[in-house]
């Protein structure tokens, strides 16, 4: 038995704060956004939304298209970096509550702009060890709570929303997750960082002045190991699964900037009609960028089943992770 990705949904915030309306609030421009960054806007969740509320709304979407009922959930994973609440309860707990769903294991992972993969593989080692059979995977994020939006160097590039998909079973392995990578290196930890609120840094007023509680980024610094890393761990996928670039339908890499897209797209010879591009109406939605991309495709109409795709994360951690597989979920259109 394989592990096999049987739907795709995502939940995309209604509020649009466009690069325009960064100029009113810091120093900054369209031309430097786009320029640097091809970002063009990004969405922004109301403020009673909080991220299993983003989860929610995409997961209900991603059970119905699977053709399951909530009750056959036997397993909910969430990656978040910005879940409801710091410590507990998870936001997959919050999160299944809201599904209806109950006694069954629920938890989150942090692995930041990798997570969702790291949450593929996780869901893949239960699928083929017979463990469970029909495991929710969310990646959800209310980037815009943890945002320091007097910093210049970050606020501008993240947003909000939420992917889901439902990890099921399959005989066969051309219907199947094929492969998946996930690493780290902690030596990177200072690249990306939300300093304030944990052990380390509790939550003190003094702390809170100084906005400890935001994400910082050495932002020049990972986006050279991120060009670099991305790639190496694609061609190393590929190689291990003998498949060359032409055979890929779609490669989906982790919506940060586009100017690593197109130089992680450039070495690996993906062609532009290959590479699914979400960062310019979405920004960086860490562990949600993958699915939201995902669903994207399936939604127009050009992902359909027994597609190969790759996907492709880096973030935080640092870590990172690339997934081979083939689309198992009902053509939309
Ligand atoms: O999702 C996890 C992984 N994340 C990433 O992979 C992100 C990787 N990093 C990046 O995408 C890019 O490094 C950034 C978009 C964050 C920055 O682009 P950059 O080309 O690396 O710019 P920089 O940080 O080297 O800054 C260049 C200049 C600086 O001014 P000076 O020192 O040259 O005078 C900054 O102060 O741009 C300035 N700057 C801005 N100017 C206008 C920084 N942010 C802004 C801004 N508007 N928003």
């Amino acid at each position: 038995m394989f592990a096999s990705f049987k739907s795709i949904a995502s939940y995309i915030p209604e509020r649009v704060f466009k690069n325009s309306d960064f100029e009113k609030i810091i120093d900054t421009s369209d031309e430097w956004i786009v320029k640097r960054t091809g970002i063009k806007e990004r969405r922004f969740a109301a403020e009673h939304e909080a991220t299993s509320d983003l989860a929610f709304e995409a997961s209900k979407i991603a059970i119905q298209r699977a053709g399951i009922d909530a009750e056959e959930i036997d397993c909910i994973l969430v990656a978040t970096i910005s879940p409801d609440f710091l410590c507990m309860p998870s936001t997959a707990c919050v999160l299944a509550e809201r599904l209806g769903i109950e006694n069954i294991p629920a938890f989150d992972i942090s692995a930041a702009c990798s997570g969702f993969i790291y949450l593929l593989s996780i869901a893949k080692a239960y699928v083929e060890s017979n463990t469970y059979k029909n495991i929710l995977i969310v990646g959800a994020e209310k980037l815009s709570a943890i945002t320091d939006f007097s910093d210049r160097s970050t606020c501008v590039l993240f947003g909000d929303g939420a992917g889901a998909a439902v990890i099921g079973t399959t005989q066969e392995k051309s219907s199947s997750v094929l492969d998946i990578s996930i690493s780290s290196n902690g030596k990177y930890q200072d690249f990306l960082v939300t300093p304030g609120g944990g052990s380390r840094t509790p939550i003190r007023a003094d702390n809170v002045d100084k906005n400890l509680q935001y994400m910082k980024m050495k932002g020049n610094e990972t986006f050279k190991l991120a060009v670099k890393t991305l790639a190496s761990d694609v061609k190393d996928i590929l190689q291990r699964n003998n498949i060359s670039p032409k055979d890929i339908r779609f490669f989906i890499p982790h919506q940060a900037n586009l100017r690593i897209i197109k130089a992680v797209g450039e070495l690996l010879d993906f062609s532009i009609e290959q590479s699914v591009i979400t960062v310019d109406k979405y920004g960086n939605t860490s562990a949600a960028s993958i699915p939201m991309a995902m669903n994207d495709i399936y939604e127009e109409g050009r992902l359909k089943k027994g597609d190969l795709i790759l996907l492709d994360a880096f973030g935080g951690g640092l870590t990172w992770g690339s997934a081979l597989l083939y689309f198992n979920g009902g053509n939309l259109i």
